[in-house]
């Protein structure tokens, strides 16, 4: 009976290992030689997620992004919108990898229409651009200078399917996760009702796109996650059960 005991508990600790990556995508992210940030946020849609560091001194936003394109050699973006939660506005990082070789950019999102040219300025500085695949992802790193007392941004992230022949992006895909993957990024404190947003602006990416949503789901920080509770619950019901079969 004891060794029993002692095999199902293995296997339960086992189990435990196997899907605590699941659950704390924020905190099992590493990133070899680069900073440690300081935050992290689950991104409700399109499997993303941002650590970030803020430092009030020098209001400046330092970012690692990180999502899968939805095809091997598509794109991903983060971007802050000054004006709104919404494409249009945005001002965007931008990175893919194409034949072994990973780019990223900057974009002035201006049009739902295909892009035209890239590189285009942004309203912010953004420095220390650089971007990396692993396991499927990619990751773009960068900062971005804010105007003093920034308390949150508005933040747009997004995935694509590939680049064209000119080197430009696909445009993304119409999902509902696409249509949702904007919020507010809260920098300081804790976010009050009151969205930046001044009204319900209808600029969803298509016209009757769902109103952004992000802003109530986008943000998890420091999760303990709802994935690992229930299994929590199950492995105390596993030990439960074990300490009745020793009796
Ligand atoms: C979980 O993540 C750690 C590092 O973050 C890694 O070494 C380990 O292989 C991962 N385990 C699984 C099952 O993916
Ligand atoms: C970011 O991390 C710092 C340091 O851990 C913490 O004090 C702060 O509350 C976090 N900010 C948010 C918005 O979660
Ligand atoms: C924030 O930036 C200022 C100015 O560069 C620097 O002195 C300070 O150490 C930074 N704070 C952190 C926590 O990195
Ligand atoms: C602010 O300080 C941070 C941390 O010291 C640094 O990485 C960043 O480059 C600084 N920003 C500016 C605009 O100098
Ligand atoms: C990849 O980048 C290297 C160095 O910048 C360049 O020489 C090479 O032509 C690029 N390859 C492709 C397929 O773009
Ligand atoms: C981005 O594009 C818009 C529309 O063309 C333009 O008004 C704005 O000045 C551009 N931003 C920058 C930083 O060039
Ligand atoms: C991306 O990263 C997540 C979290 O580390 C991992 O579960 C996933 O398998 C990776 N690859 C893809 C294609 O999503």
């Amino acid at each position: 009976m004891a060794r029993l005991c002692f095999t199902l508990v293995i296997l339960a600790l086992a189990l435990l290992v196997s899907q605590s990556n699941q659950s704390l995508t924020c905190t099992s992210q590493r990133f070899t030689n680069k900073n440690v940030y300081t935050n992290c946020t689950d991104l409700s849609y399109l499997n993303a997620y941002l650590h970030w560091t803020y430092n009030t001194t020098n209001s400046t936003l330092s970012i690692a992004f990180t999502a899968p394109p939805s095809k091997p050699e598509g794109w991903v973006s983060w971007s802050i919108n000054p004006v709104k939660p919404s494409m249009i506005s945005a001002q965007a990082l931008l990175a893919f990898k194409h034949e072994d070789n990973i780019t990223i950019s900057t974009y002035n999102v201006t049009s739902y229409a295909d892009a035209t040219k890239w590189g285009t300025k942004l309203s912010y500085e953004v420095w220390d651009l650089s971007a990396e695949e692993s396991n499927g992802n990619i990751t773009i790193f960068g900062k971005w200078k804010l105007p003093e007392k920034t308390k949150m941004v508005n933040q747009i992230w997004q995935v694509g399917p590939g680049i064209t022949d000119k080197g430009l992006p696909l445009p993304h895909d119409k999902n509902l996760d696409n249509l949702n993957a904007r919020g507010i990024l809260q920098l300081l404190g804790t976010q009050s009702g009151a969205s930046p947003t001044p009204s319900p602006s209808p600029a969803g990416l298509v016209p009757g796109a769902p109103a952004p949503a992000g802003k109530k789901k986008s943000a998890s920080t420091r999760i303990g996650g709802r994935i690992s509770v229930g299994f929590y619950m199950g492995l105390v019901v596993i030990l439960g059960s074990l300490i009745v079969l020793e009796i």
